[in-house]
C-alpha cells in the first residue's frame, strides 16, 4: 500500500511536470522568435540609415550592416541551445541525486556474513564433504527454525530432504554455502568450518537451481556466464547442450545473443530453469542444491528439466529437496526434516518400511495419484505437493478426536458438477504410524477451532466446507476438500492448515497465487472473516463457529 502511495504521488508529479513543460516550451520559443523579429527590426531600421534609442542604449546610423546582423543572428542561436540543455540538467542531477542516495543505502547495509580475515591456503577446488555439527539457527535468534541438526553427507552422495514445508529445508541447504550466520554449532566442508573459507571460494563450490531461477537482463550467452565468469563460447554451448538447452537457443533468431528480459519472462518455466541447469554445468562445482527444481513446471517441462538435471548431478554432492516422494527411490539417503528437526533418516526402502513420517507421507501421496490416475493425468503427475499428516501422536486430533472427528458434519463443497470419477475416498483422517521416539510434534494441545469457509465464484455462494481436518486442499479439482470450480482456479490451488493452534491458508501449487486485501500472500493466518481471492472472480470467505 505504500508503494501504491509512492506510485500515485509520482504520477501525480508526472503530470504535473508535463502540464509545466507544456507551457513552458511554447513560451520558450516565442520569447526567442520575437527576440530575433527585434533583432531583426532594430538591425534593419539602423542599417537602413536611421538613428535608434532605446534609454541609455544609442545606435548612430551607419553603424550595422546586413552581415553584422546575420552574424549576431547566427551567435544568439548558439547561446540558446546550451541554456537549454542546462535546464534539462537540472532535472537529470536531481534524479541521480535521489538513485544515489538508495544506492547508499544499499551499501551501508550490514552484511549478514562476516568474511574470515585469517588467510586461507587451502585448496579452491572443494571435494564436497559436509557435516552439519549441532547446528541452530533462526532468521531472528530467539525464534529457532534449525533446532540441533547433526547430519554428515560423504563426498559424492546423493541425499534428499522432505518434510512438511515450513520445516527448515530450505534454511538449511542455504547454511552450506554461508548465506547466513548460525547461532550455534558448525558446518563443515571438507572437515573445514565454513566459517573459515573466504566466502568466494565456499561459494564458488556450491550450485543451486532453486524452484524460481532468477534471470538477468542481458543475453542468454551472459546468462549462461554467470555461472564461470570468463567461461569460453565452446564451453558456454557445451553446458547448453548437457542442459538441453542448446537446440531451443538456436533456434530463437539471435541464438545465444538473444536479450532476455527482466526475471526472463519471455522464456518459459521450464527454459529458465534448463539456463539455470547450464550455469550450473559451467560452474562445475562439486555441491549441488536442487531446491524443488521443479515444483513450477508442467509435465512435459519437468521431463525435459529432469532429463538435464540426470547430466548434471554425475560426480558431486547432491542435495536435493522434494515433494515428489515416488522420485527419491535412487537416491542414497532419504531425510525428513519436521520443525526443524530431522525426525527421520534411511533409504526409501527403509523408510518405507520404517511405518513412520515417511510411510505417511508416500501413502498420502499415492492416495493422490491414485486419483490423478482417475483422472486421466496419468501417473507421471508430479505430486509436488506434500500432503501430509501431522506426524506427532501429540497432535490435538489424536488427542481429541471427540468433536472434530465425530460430528456428522457434513461438508457440502459445491457437490453439484462433481465430475462422475471413482476416487477413492479418503479415510476420515489418514494417522501414520509414529515410532515411539519420534521427536516430531509442537506439543501444542489446543483443539482446533471450529470454523468454516464459504466458497464464493462470481458473486454466488456455491458452498460451504467445514474445517473437519488438519490439511484441506483448495482447488479447482474435484479430488481436493474445498472444490472452487472456476478454471481461473489452479489444480491444486492452496491448502487450509491447523498448525501451532492457528488456521492458515497457504499457497501451494497456484499458477496465480492467493491474495488477502489486495496483497499476494503465501501463507496468512485466518481469523474470522478474512476473504481470500483466488482469483478475481473466485474467494473463499473464512468464519469461525
Ligand atoms: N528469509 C526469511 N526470513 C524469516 N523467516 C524465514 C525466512 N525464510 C524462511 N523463514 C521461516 O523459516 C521457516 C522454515 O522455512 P523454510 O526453510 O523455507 O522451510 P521449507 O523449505 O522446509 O519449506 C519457516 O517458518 C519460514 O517462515
Ligand atoms: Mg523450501
Amino acid at each position: 500500500m505504500r508503494f501504491g502511495g509512492r506510485v500515485n504521488e509520482n504520477r501525480a508529479a508526472g503530470l504535473r511536470s508535463g502540464y509545466l513543460q507544456a507551457q513552458f516550451t511554447p513560451l520558450v520559443a516565442m520569447l526567442v522568435a520575437l527576440g530575433t523579429a527585434t533583432i531583426v527590426g532594430v538591425g534593419g531600421y539602423v542599417a537602413a540609415g536611421n538613428p535608434f534609442t532605446a534609454g541609455p542604449f544609442q545606435l548612430l546610423p551607419g553603424t550595422i550592416d546586413a552581415g553584422l546582423i546575420i552574424s549576431f543572428l547566427f551567435y544568439l542561436k548558439l547561446l540558446y541551445q546550451p541554456f537549454r540543455d542546462l535546464s534539462k540538467l537540472t532535472n537529470l542531477a536531481n534524479a541521480a541525486s535521489a538513485g544515489a542516495e538508495r544506492i547508499q543505502e544499499v551499501l551501508d547495509q550490514a552484511p549478514e556474513v562476516i568474511e574470515s580475515t585469517t588467510p586461507y591456503p587451502g585448496p579452491t577446488k572443494l571435494r564436497g564433504d559436509i557435516v552439519f555439527e549441532n547446528v541452530y539457527f533462526g532468521y531472528s535468534p530467539e525464534r529457532p527454525v534449525l533446532k540441533g541438526i547433526n547430519l554428515t553427507i560423504p563426498t559424492g552422495k546423493k541425499v534428499a530432504f522432505v518434510g512438511l514445508s515450513g520445516g527448515g529445508k530450505t534454511t538449511l541447504v542455504k547454511l552450506i554455502p554461508r548465506f547466513y550466520e548460525i547461532q550455534w554449532g558448525a558446518v563443515r566442508v571438507d572437515g573445514v568450518d565454513n566459517r573459515m573459507y573466504p566466502l568466494k571460494v565456499l561459494r564458488q563450490n556450491v550450485s543451486m537451481v532453486l524452484q524460481d531461477s532468477v534471470l538477468f537482463e542481458g543475453t542468454i550467452r551472459e546468462n549462461i556466464e554467470v555461472g564461470r565468469p570468463g567461461a569460453s563460447d565452446s564451453d558456454i554451448i557445451e553446458a547448453a547442450k548437457k542442459a538441453q538447452m542448446h537446440e531451443t537457443i538456436m533456434s530463437l533468431p539471435d541464438g545465444y545473443n538473444t536479450i532476455v528480459r527482466e526475471q526472463g519472462k519471455n522464456f518459459s518455466g521450464g527454459q529458465r530453469q534448463r539456463l539455470a541447469i547450464a550455469r550450473a554445468i559451467l560452474r562445475d562445482a562439486s555441491i549441488l542444491i536442487l531446491d524443488e527444481p521443479t515444483a513450477s513446471l508442467d509435465v512435459e517441462a519437468e521431463a525435459e528439466v529432469m532429463r538435464a538435471l540426470d547430466t548434471l548431478i554425475v560426480g558431486r554432492t547432491v542435495i536435493v529437496i522434494s515433494h515428489r516422494l515416488s522420485t527419491l527411490g535412487n537416491v542414497d539417503e532419504i531425510i525428513v526434516l519436521n520443525d526443524g528437526r530431522i525426525v527421520e533418516k534411511g533409504t526409501y526402502q527403509e523408510l518405507k518400511r520404517l511405518g513412520g513420517v515417511f510411510t505417511g507421507m508416500l501413502e498420502e501421496q499415492n492416495r493422490y495419484s491414485a486419483e490423478r490416475v482417475a483422472e486421466r493425468v496419468g501417473d507421471k503427475s508430479i505430486l509436488r505437493s506434500a500432503f501430509v499428516p501431522s506426524p506427532a501422536g501429540n497432535e490435538p486430533w489424536q488427542a481429541q478426536p471427540a468433536p472434530i472427528a465425530q460430528q456428522n458434519w457434513h461438508a457440502v463443497a459445491a457437490p453439484q458438477n462433481r465430475p462422475a470419477v471413482p476416487a477413492p475416498e479418503p479415510e476420515s483422517l489418514p494417522l501414520a504410524p509414529v515410532r515411539a521416539d519420534s521427536p516430531g510434534g509442537n506439543g501444542v494441545r489446543q483443539a482446533p477451532q471450529r470454523a468454516r469457509v464459504r466458497i464464493e465464484v462470481d458473486g454466488k455462494v456455491i458452498g460451504v466446507r467445514k474445517l473437519d481436518k488438519p490439511v484441506l486442499t483448495i482447488g479447482r479439482l474435484s479430488s481436493n476438500d474445498v472444490l472452487v470450480p472456476s478454471q481461473r482456479v489452479s489444480r491444486m490451488h492452496a491448502r487450509i492448515l491447523w498448525e501451532n493452534g492457528m488456521w492458515l491458508i497457504e499457497d501451494a501449487d497456484s499458477l496465480n497465487g492467493i491474495a488477502y486485501q489486495g496483497r499476494r500472500v503465501d501463507r496468512h493466518v485466518l481469523s474470522n472473516g478474512d476473504k481470500i481471492f483466488l482469483a478475481p472472480d473466485s474467494t473463499l470467505f473464512y468464519e469461525t463457529m
